[in-house]
This record gives C-alpha cells, structure tokens and sequence, in this order.
C-alpha cells in the first residue's frame, strides 16, 4: 500500500453554530468534533496529518496538542490558511507541508461521524494513482456539490449547486466533501484553480474536471449511509448526529447484551476533564433504565441494576449492585467503587475515592468522598462521610456528618466495626470511634470513644412542669 497523508480543512466560521467556540472544538459525545476526525486519521495509520486553521487558530491548535493519534502514531502539524478563499485554497495551504507521494485523504473537521472502513475503502478505490470521491445519494440534495457523469457515466467534473443549471441541480449523487488524491498530481492541479464562480472561491472540486483533462481516472465510491458524511453547520445538525452515534453506541452494547430501557434515551460521553474514552465494559445481565449519563470509563458487573436518570463517571459498580434513580457517581481522575449487592440511592451523591465494600448501603441526600466503607455498612439519610474509614456493620444515622476540615487541612474520621451513630452528629475529625460503640443522637463528638461505650455529648434536656407559655396582653 502507498504511505498515506492526511489534511483536514478546519478553517471555517460555523457562523450558524451561533458561538464563540470555533465549529471543529464544538463536542459530539465529550470529545470536540475534530478529534473524532483525528481519530479517524489514526486508524487509517496516516503518516502525517495537517490541519488547516483559520478561525479561532490559536483555540484549535491549542485543543489538538498532544493528540497526535492515540498512541502518537501519526506526525501532527498545523498550517494557517487566512484569509479564507475556498477549499482548494486551503488544500493549497496544506500541501508544503506534506511529502508529495503516495494518498492525500482530504477531510473536513465538522464531519465526525466517519468510519474508517469507509475511508480505507475510498483509498482503495483511488489504488495510489486514480481521484477517488465520496459520494452519497441524498433525497434533496440542496447545496451540495453534484456529480456530474458522462457517457457510460463516467465521472466529469463537479459542480457547485451555486453554479449549477437546472439540470444539474435535478442530480442527486453529491460530493460529500471527501476525497483521495494521487499526491503527485495534487500541487500541479491547485496551482491551475481559479475563483471565476459564483461564490469567487477556489474550490478543491474543480480538480475533478482537470483530472478528466489530464487522463487520470476518477472513481467515485458511493456509500448508503449519509450520516457518515454528514457535517455540523448548526446546533440542530450537531443534536441529530450526536444522537445518532449514541444510538450507535446503544447498540453496540446491547449487541453485548446489556439492557437498555430506551437505546434512544441512553449517553455515553468521553470525558473532557480527564481526556478518558467513553467506554463501558459489562458483565452478564446488566440493566440500565432510561435517561442514564455514563462518561469515561464504566465498569458494570454482572446484574448490575441502573436506575433512571442516573449520572456515572469513572466507577466500577460491582455484581449486584443496584443504583437506584437519580445518583450521580463521579469517580473524576481517582475512581469509585460500588461493591457487590450494594444499594445505592435514590439521590445518593459518591464523589472520588469513594470505595464501598459488599452489601453498603447508601440513600437519598448521602455524600460520600474519600472514604472507604466496608461490607454492611449503611447511611440510609442525609449524611456526609468525607475522609473517613467506616468499618463493617457500622449505621450511621440521618443528618450526621464529618466535619473534616478545620478551614485549612483535612482530617481523617475513623469509625470501627459495629459503631451506630445516631441521628444528627458532628464527627470532628481528627477522631476515632472505637468498635462496637454508640453515639447518641444530636451529639459533637471531639474527642476518641472507646470501644463498646455510649457517647453522648449534648446538651442534657430540661423539663419544667406545668409551664404556662406567655399570653398576649389584651389592652383595656
Ligand atoms: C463543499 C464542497 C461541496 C460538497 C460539500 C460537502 C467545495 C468547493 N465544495 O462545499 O462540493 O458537496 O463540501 O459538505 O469544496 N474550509 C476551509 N477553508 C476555506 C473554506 C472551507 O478550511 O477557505 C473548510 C470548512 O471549515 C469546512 C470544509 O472546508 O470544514 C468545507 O467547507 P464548506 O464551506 O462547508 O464547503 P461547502 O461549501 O459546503
Ligand atoms: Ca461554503
């Protein structure tokens, strides 16, 4: 196979996305669009990609450092094209840079969705030394550059539907705005393109015509599917294609055997803060109700149930293990883990290094981060545990919470086997409460317990009988 090059034109507006983001760093699934497209070049195995920007330059260069495929497998380099003249005036911009031989794949920052099979096919097609188009047939193919053949249907050229006659305009094979060059003829032919038409731009498209002169042949390659070509112009485009690869994405695991409610109402997101892949890896039996969030990487163990409208990132919820409607986990760059049977929620909160043992439960309003629970240990109700170890059996009761930070450092709660903490506590840290101990409702505690005993430190109530409460005075 001949060495591959890449140039991604990324230089547009998106005036109608309507935003101070430049179009190609708007996100589908997390991840801004060019790095699917990025993605895309590294599975071709492309030797170098180029990226042309225009708007927002300095942003987009910015957000594709380090991102040299995933394994850096490919040569990344940017190259400004300002101002903007057309799409062949950006290839123009791009081909200094490149090797000259071998494929030139061009492609376009705001079409995420294409499959690497495809593109590999296409090069196939275009074997190193023939013009290879995309090409879709659309029910209303407006705008769209149009395929125009000739005898035998051949392909001639391509026209602009600006420049186009009735005729024209009446067919519905479109250029989809991708295409494989012979690398040698590129330059030859964008040095003789010129901007007499209707928009005065230099269209890479009038290539076509000139490799027709010049006898190259040019294949187009077809395709059925039109979401794999299909660009974000506006927030309406980027909802549909967003919702159209997390069907995808639904599907794919349900394939796996997971249950999802509603493929059409289930997200999976990469994660823009740790840069983590969307992914989730399940056992047997796992069912996820509907209106469900999953970013970064997600373990499901086998006949983990997933209530609706939950929020998970970066966690592994264990066998077992119900999440009841409304939790949000959030493990961020440390993780959480959910152990086996666990119940949790509904409007449970675990936020990083939550780490709960077998059979924990924890209920509505319950934070936890940073702390470990072990096997049966419960908080049914409106409860903080932060930066505290909990031991086995411990229940730890409604409103009582760690008071882990003293205004400048974190403290360490420990809680031993067996404790019951009753309702309404304060636990100032740093403090122990020794195994098997009980910790009476409404109570500070500051100072270590020791084991098996009753702490009560509260104020003690009073009762005076027969109290008679003010009355009003009646003026006369
Ligand atoms: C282009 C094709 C058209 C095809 C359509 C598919 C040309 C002349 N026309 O039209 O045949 O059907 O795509 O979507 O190529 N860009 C630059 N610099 C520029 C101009 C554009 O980087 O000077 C980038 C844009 O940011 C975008 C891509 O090139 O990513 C395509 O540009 P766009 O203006 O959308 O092309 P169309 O007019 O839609
Ligand atoms: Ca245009």
């Amino acid at each position: 196979m001949t060495a591959l090059d890449i140039i991604i034109m990324a230089a547009g507006k998106g005036t109608r996305m309507k935003s101070r983001i430049p179009k190609v760093l708007q996100r589908l699934a997390g991840r801004p669009l060019l790095h699917h497209v990025l993605g895309q070049a590294a599975s071709l195995q492309a030797r170098r990609v180029v990226v042309v920007t225009g708007h927002g330059a300095t942003e987009v260069e910015a957000a594709c450092a380090g991102l040299a495929g995933a394994g850096g497998t490919f040569d990344l380099k940017f190259v400004r094209q300002e101002p903007q003249l057309g799409t062949g005036h950006a290839v123009q911009q791009a081909t200094p840079a490149l090797a000259g031989d071998g494929t030139v794949v061009v492609l376009s920052g705001d079409v995420p969705l294409t499959q690497a099979a495809t593109l590999r096919a296409l090069v196939e097609a275009g074997a190193g030394e023939r013009l290879a188009l995309l090409t879709v047939r659309l029910p209303d193919p407006t705008g769209y550059g149009r395929i125009v053949r000739g005898e035998g249907g051949t392909v001639q050229r391509i026209v602009e539907h600006k420049d186009a006659n009735d005729a024209e305009r009446a067919i519905d094979e479109v250029y989809s705005g991708i295409m494989a060059v012979p690398a040698q003829r590129l330059a030859g032919w964008l040095a003789r393109l010129t901007n007499d038409n209707a928009q005065g731009e230099y269209y890479l498209t009038d290539i076509v015509s000139m490799a027709v002169a010049d006898g190259v042949p040019v294949a187009a390659h077809c395709i059925g599917d039109a979401l794999q070509v299909a660009g974000v112009n506006s927030p309406a485009q980027l909802a549909e294609l967003e919702r159209a690869h997390q069907r995808a994405q639904a599907a794919a695991l349900m394939e796996q055997g997971i249950r999802l409610a509603d493929p059409a109402r289930f997200d999976l997101r990469d994660d823009a803060r740790s840069g983590a892949r969307g992914e989730i890896l399940c056992a047997q039996d796992v069912e996820i109700d509907v209106g469900c969030i999953f970013t970064g990487r997600v373990e499901l163990g086998e006949g983990a149930r997933i209530g609706a409208y939950c929020h998970i990132s970066n966690a592994t919820i264990a066998a077992g293990a119900v999440v009841h409607p409304f939790t949000h986990i959030d493990g961020e760059k440390t993780g959480a883990h959910v152990g086996e049977g666990a119940l949790i929620g509904p409007f449970a909160r675990l936020r990083p290094g939550a780490q709960l043992g077998r059979e924990v439960h924890i209920g509505n309003f319950v934070e936890v981060k940073n702390s470990t629970l072990a096997d049966g240990a419960k908080a049914n109700h409106l409860a903080y545990l932060g930066d505290a170890s909990v031991g086995e059996r411990v229940n730890y009761g409604a409103g009582s919470i760690t008071a882990n930070y003293d205004g400048a450092n974190k403290h360490r709660t420990v809680i031993e086997a067996d404790v019951h903490i009753g309702s309404n506590c304060v636990l100032v840290a740093p403090v122990t409460i020794g195994a098997g101990g009980t910790v009476g409702g409404g109570s500070t505690i500051t100072k270590d317990t020791p084991p098996g005993g009753l702490s009560v430190a509260r104020g003690r109530q009073v009762s005076i009988a027969n109290w008679k409460r003010p009355a009003k005075q009646v003026k006369g």
